[in-house]
C-alpha cells in the first residue's frame, strides 16, 4: 500500500450510503415517476448503483459537458456535448453527480434545465466539497461530505485513469501520481 493514496470511503461505506439515499428518495418521490440524469463521466458509477436501490418507475439520460475554458476560469459556462432528447416538462428530474465542488459547471447545468420548466429539479451527489464552493448550491441529497483534496474512484478520475476503483481514495500527493500514473493500481481489487 502506497502512501500516495489512503480510503477515504471503502466500498462498503459507500454501498450502506447508497442503500440509504435509494430509501430517502424513493420515500420522498413515492407516486411520482423521476427522472434521474447524470452526467458523463464520473456520475455515471454512483447513478448505476442508485438507480437499483430506488423502488419506484424511474428513467434514466445522460448529458455531456465541456467547460468553454480549460480552468475554472472559464466561470463555469459550460458547453453541451451531449444533451438529453425528452421533454423535461412537468416532470420530477433528479440530476445526479459524483462530486459537487465549486459547484461553476453544475450551476449552470442546472440553469439549462430549469429553462425547461421540470415541475422539480433536485441534485443528488455522492461527495459534497462544500468548502470550495463558488456558487452558492445546497444539493438535496448528499452522500459523504469532501474534504479539500483531491480524490478518485468509484467514477472519479485521475487524468482519466481509475475511475474503476471500488473505494474512493483521496490522494496526498497529485504530483508525485503524476510522475507515476501507475501508483494506484495496487488498489484494482474487484468488488464483490
Ligand atoms: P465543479 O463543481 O463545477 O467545480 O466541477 C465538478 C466536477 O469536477 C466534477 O463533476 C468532477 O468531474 C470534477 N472533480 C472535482 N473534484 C474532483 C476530484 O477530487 N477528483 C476527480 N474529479 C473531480
Ligand atoms: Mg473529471
Amino acid at each position: 500500500m502506497t502512501e500516495l493514496a489512503r480510503v477515504l470511503f471503502g466500498r462498503e461505506d459507500i454501498r450502506r450510503r447508497v442503500d440509504e439515499l435509494g430509501r430517502t428518495i424513493t420515500g420522498d418521490y413515492v407516486g411520482r415517476e423521476p427522472v434521474l440524469i447524470s452526467v458523463l463521466k464520473g456520475g455515471t458509477v454512483f447513478l448505476a448503483d442508485l438507480m437499483r436501490q430506488i423502488q419506484l418507475p424511474l428513467e434514466t439520460h445522460l448529458m455531456a459537458v465541456s467547460p468553454y475554458g480549460a480552468s475554472e476560469e472559464s466561470m463555469g459556462r459550460v458547453r453541451i456535448l451531449l444533451d438529453i432528447d425528452i421533454d423535461l416538462t412537468g416532470r420530477d428530474v433528479l440530476l445526479v453527480e459524483d462530486i459537487v465542488d465549486t459547484g461553476l459547471t453544475l450551476s449552470y447545468l442546472l440553469s439549462i434545465l430549469r429553462s425547461r420548466r421540470p415541475a422539480s429539479l433536485e441534485l443528488c451527489t455522492l461527495l459534497d466539497r462544500s468548502i470550495r464552493r463558488i456558487v452558492p448550491l445546497r444539493p438535496r441529497y448528499v452522500g459523504f461530505d469532501c474534504p479539500d483534496s483531491f480524490v478518485v474512484g468509484y467514477g472519479l478520475d485521475f487524468e482519466e485513469r481509475y475511475r474503476n476503483l471500488a473505494d474512493i481514495l483521496e490522494i496526498s500527493d497529485t504530483t508525485a501520481l503524476k510522475a507515476d500514473p501507475d501508483a494506484l493500481l495496487s488498489h484494482l481489487v474487484p468488488a464483490g
